[in-house]
């Protein structure tokens, strides 16, 4: 309302104003729209990506290495990042691969440590490929999910894919491991929350393919699937999406624009014993700052394997990659979210001090 206008609502009249209101965001918390969701427009999240939580009863059956990370490294990182939390903390997110070797009895204790962690801050766990076991996650995890949302849903949690809602925005959890069933669950979760400030996605495997040995192991990654990868990407285009992933066990940061949108993804790791070793614990060892080398390790790898023939996908990317980082680096993160943008920062190992900020919007 422009300044000259103030003085001629009476007191009346600006009283019908707020009933309007009131009235206006009743029906549009009916009709889930806008503004329906728990919490402030400001908040921020902690975040870690693939943990590997592996206990000190390990067998031979465990990795050596992420057994002996859980003695210190891990531990120390996750002390680093539960002191991030504060009172604009909206939630907790681990990215998939919370243990090494899955069990109903490794899940316990492996939630057990974000407890400890994080207190009474709800916790969202996503499910990565070490996670699943004969069915261990969706079995000990999706009930723990339901009693983790705190204020952030109500409404029980049933399968690994779902959405919720903080303050304007939405999360979509996704269960990457699902493949093509994911799609139309996707789909209906953005239909049932059309107008939201920003579209979020957590999911273990990434939504944009990696440059690394097994690409074709990210989101719908398969040959068979190229129309449902494309359909999600559209879907998540259209959306503006922001991707936090893992997987890689690296960071990454890609922005790329195509089928009417865009979809800006960050590839976030927390296994601590593979940050790479720069000059400084936790400091980023960079393997590429441009878009332009994107698919350059595989189109390598093809001249060994002339049935990788991988350029094809990347071709399908590459004009519209803008920008892209890859670093081998692990630690923690905390996401802040407002209507001034969205900002990650990466914690090198266990740092009180962010070591590296993505400006995502
Ligand atoms: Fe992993």
């Amino acid at each position: 309302m422009p300044a000259f206008a103030k003085k001629r609502v009476s007191r009346s009249s600006s009283g019908i104003i707020r009933i309007l209101l009131l009235a206006t965001s009743v029906l549009l918390a009916a009709t889930g729209c806008m503004n329906v969701g728990p919490g402030p427009r400001s908040y921020s999240v902690a975040v870690l990506g693939d943990i590997h939580y592996t206990p000190a009863w390990a067998t031979n059956n465990y990795s050596r290495a992420y057994k002996e990370m859980w003695k210190e490294l891990s531990p120390n990182m996750l002390a680093a990042s539960a002191e991030t939390v504060g009172r604009d903390t909206a939630f907790a997110l681990q990215l998939g691969d919370i243990v090494d070797v899955s069990s109903t009895q490794v899940l316990a204790e492996a939630a057990s440590v974000l407890d400890r962690t994080y207190g009474s801050l709800p916790i969202v766990a996503v499910c990565g490929n070490h996670d699943v076991g004969r069915g261990y996650f969706a079995k000990y995890m999706v009930p723990w999910q339901s009693a983790h949302m705190g204020n952030l849903s109500t409404n029980e949690i049933k399968t690994t894919t779902f959405g919720f809602r903080t303050g304007p925005d939405l999360w979509i959890v996704i269960d990457f491991g699902a493949g093509e069933r994911s799609v139309g669950m996707v789909e209906k979760i953005l239909a049932d929350n059309p107008d939201v400030r920003y579209t979020f996605v957590a999911i273990h495997g990434p939504v944009l393919p990696m440059d690394v040995w097994r690409l074709r192991w990210f989101y719908l990654g398969y040959e068979g699937v190229n129309a449902a990868r494309r359909k999600m990407r559209a879907m998540l285009a259209k959306r503006n999406a922001i991707v936090f992933s893992a997987h890689v066990h690296a960071l990454e940061y890609k922005d790329w624009y195509g089928d009417g949108g865009r979809i800006t993804e960050m590839v976030l790791n927390s296994v601590t014993c593979e940050a790479g070793k720069g000059p400084k614990p936790g400091e980023p060892v960079v393997i590429s700052e441009t878009p332009d080398d994107y698919g350059a390790f595989l189109k390598n790898a093809e001249k060994n394997d002339a049935n990788l023939k991988f350029d094809a996908l990347f071709e399908e990317y590459r004009p519209g990659l803008k920008a892209r980082y890859a670093a081998r680096a692990g630690g923690h993160h905390v996401l802040r979210v407002s209507d001034s943008g969205v900002v990650l920062e990466y914690y090198g190992l266990d740092s009180r001090e962010p070591t590296k900020t993505f400006t995502l919007r």
